[in-house]
């Protein structure tokens, strides 16, 4: 069972310069709040209560400023500063305390998902005892993404990172559960010709090892891009779309807490307090009516 999480909110966010110059990419906003609020949001649906946010060095201010310590969300939010981005399985050595003996997720500050039976799913995925789980999802450009090629019993045959050319739509999102061996075989990796720690590399461990499963988010589910400004614009759309159709909220925190009942009402009007007067706000109010 993994009870807790990572989030890697690091990265530079070159390709949204100058934008990214002086607020991290994650601060940023998709429609209505922050991106970190997504990201966030699929780990508190999996029902971890325990996470670790790792940030580029000086920027842990900003990100405290929104999240404090996690109780707004009944949760436990820690942070660790990242001097330079070495790679995402950096994350696993950075948070080697954080870990200790436990199985573990990570998701990726950028991605966003958003599927019918997302929780459902995640709640599957937690109940991990050992080897890896990854979640798969097509795209229309494989080649800029770790891809995933299976055989006829839907068991994965090979992993890639930003292939030039595969037979394979399946990109492997940036949500992954893994077991304690994640720290061990995360020290044993040797940087790729980008200088970097690659996912790729250890997952092919526990490929190699046949520790690896798939999992599929399926047709219905979106996994969007928040790499570039458009990915934003778009990714934002997304979200105003749907919400201002339904009158519902992607990611909003407090309500997850709340079903979860990790939190009461009055942490909710404590919450309103913090956001003041604004459409978020507003919305909170009608889970305090109801
Ligand atoms: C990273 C991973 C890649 C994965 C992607 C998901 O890519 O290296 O395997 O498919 O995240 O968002 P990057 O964002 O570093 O290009």
């Amino acid at each position: 069972m993994i009870k807790k999480g990572l989030i890697l909110a690091g990265g530079l966010g070159t390709r949204m310069s100058p934008l990214t110059k002086a607020v991290n990419k994650q601060l940023l906003p998709i429609y209505d709040k922050p991106l970190i609020y997504y990201p966030l949001s699929v780990l508190m649906l999996a029902g971890i209560k325990d996470v670790l946010i790792i940030v580029n060095k000086g920027q842990l201010s900003q990100f405290r400023k929104i999240l404090s310590n996690g109780e707004r969300f009944g949760i436990k939010i820690k942070f660790i500063e990242q001097n330079s981005p070495r790679g995402l399985p950096d994350a696993f050595i950075l948070g080697e305390k954080f870990i200790g003996k436990d199985n573990i997720a990570l998701i990726l500050g950028d991605n966003f998902f958003y599927a019918q039976s997302l929780t459902k799913k995640l709640k599957e995925c937690i109940k991990l005892s050992n080897g890896c789980k990854v979640l798969l999802h097509p795209v229309n450009f494989p080649e800029l993404y770790g891809v995933a090629t299976l055989n006829k019993n839907k068991k994965v045959i090979s992993l890639k990172e930003k292939p030039k050319k595969s037979k394979s739509n399946l990109a492997v999102t940036g949500l992954y559960f893994f077991d304690n061996k994640v720290i061990n075989y995360s020290k044993s990796l040797k940087p790729s010709k980008r200088k970097e720690l690659e996912i790729i590399d250890l997952l092919n461990k526990y490929k190699k090892n046949n520790k690896l499963k798939a999992e599929f988010l399926g047709r219905g589910g979106a996994w969007l891009d928040t790499g570039s400004i458009d990915d934003f614009y778009n990714t934002s759309a997304f979200v105003s779309a749907l919400e201002n159709r339904q009158g519902l909220k992607i990611a909003c925190l407090e309500e997850i807490a709340f079903n979860n009942k990790w939190i009461d009402k009055k942490k909710i009007s404590e919450s309103i307090n913090f956001y003041g007067n604004c459409l978020y706000s507003k919305y909170l109010k009608k889970i305090l009516n109801k």
